[in-house]
């Protein structure tokens, strides 16, 4: 069996996993080779709550194909042939979670909403406007008003994406759905200390905020922040049309 009839493509080909009962035969679907097994990608665009529970405009891309068995050299054949069709949905946009800034930014996971194209998107912590050092952070912490450099990343995705920061926002715990959050900016709104310096133009979204504290923290000896960012991904043709706008 393969994808779209490609049958004499090995890529396109499923691999069976006989560790499981019953046996089955998977196939590898990614973004970044999604045409050359002849599935098609639909991108829509629609109006619909995002990872907050805002409305703002979204793009859903639609991943669809087929598999079937290859077609018998002959002109009747007594094996039945099989025929999947498929399609899979996805909303383009996650929440990328990063750990503590008071440890270093190395665990980082992405919200599954539905499918994702998971392991795209990787939020950094750099620490100077060049982007190339990571910020490493010292035992003792931060100091207060530090200019810490983040970037939301997206890796193993063709050109034709751009990555878009909805919303980037701080809890003093890891839960990112914690009461206490701090904003660092929410489309035009934006914290005085917070530059945002990239967005929606390229696979890597910029920006910079100063290291604060919480106040609950006060009885601390430090306070640690973690960081949160709603992020789509757009087509880069569309990514002007979901950006925020100033009225
Ligand atoms: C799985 O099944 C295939 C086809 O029958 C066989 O070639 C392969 O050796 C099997 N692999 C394992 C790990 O059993
Ligand atoms: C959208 O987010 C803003 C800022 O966090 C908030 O004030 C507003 O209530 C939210 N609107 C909805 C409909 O959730
Ligand atoms: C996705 O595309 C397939 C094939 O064109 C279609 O059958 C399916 O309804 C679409 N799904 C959605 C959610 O638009
Ligand atoms: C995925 O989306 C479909 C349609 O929007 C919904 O019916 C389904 O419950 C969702 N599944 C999960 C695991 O969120
Ligand atoms: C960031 O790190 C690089 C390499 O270690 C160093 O040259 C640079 O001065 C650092 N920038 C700041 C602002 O500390
Ligand atoms: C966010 O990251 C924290 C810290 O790693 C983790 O405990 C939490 O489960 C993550 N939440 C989600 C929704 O991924």
């Amino acid at each position: 069996m393969a994808l779209n009839g490609r049958h004499g493509d090995a890529h396109c080909r499923g691999f069976i996993n006989n560790n499981t009962f019953p046996t089955v035969v998977i196939f590898s679907i990614s973004l970044a080779t999604l045409e050359s097994c002849g599935n098609s990608l639909v991108v829509s665009t629609a109006q619909g709550p995002n990872a907050y529970g805002n409305l703002s405009l979204v793009q859903i891309g639609n991943i669809s194909g087929y598999i079937d068995t290859p077609d018998p050299p002959t002109i009747i054949s007594y094996l039945p042939g099989l025929l999947y069709k498929f399609s899979c949905s996805y909303p383009l946009e996650y929440l990328v979670n990063n750990t503590q800034l008071a440890s270093s930014a190395a665990a980082i996971s992405v919200k599954e909403s539905n499918g994702t194209f998971i392991s795209t998107l990787n939020l950094l912590l750099y620490n100077d406007s060049s982007y190339i050092q990571q910020l490493s952070i010292p035992m003792a912490g931060l100091t207060l008003k530090t200019r810490v450099f983040a970037a939301v990343k997206a890796s193993n995705l063709d050109r034709r994406w751009n990555v878009l920061m909805d919303y980037c926002y701080t809890t003093p715990s890891g839960n990112p759905n914690d009461d206490l959050r701090y904003d660092l900016f929410f489309s035009c709104e934006k914290d005085p200390q917070t530059a945002v310096f990239e967005n929606g133009k390229s696979q890597m979204g910029r920006f910079a905020f100063e290291v604060f504290r919480f106040v609950k923290h006060k009885n601390q000896k430090m306070s640690t922040i973690f960081l949160h960012c709603v992020t789509k991904l757009c087509r880069a043709d569309d990514c002007p049309m979901l950006m925020p706008v100033r009225l």
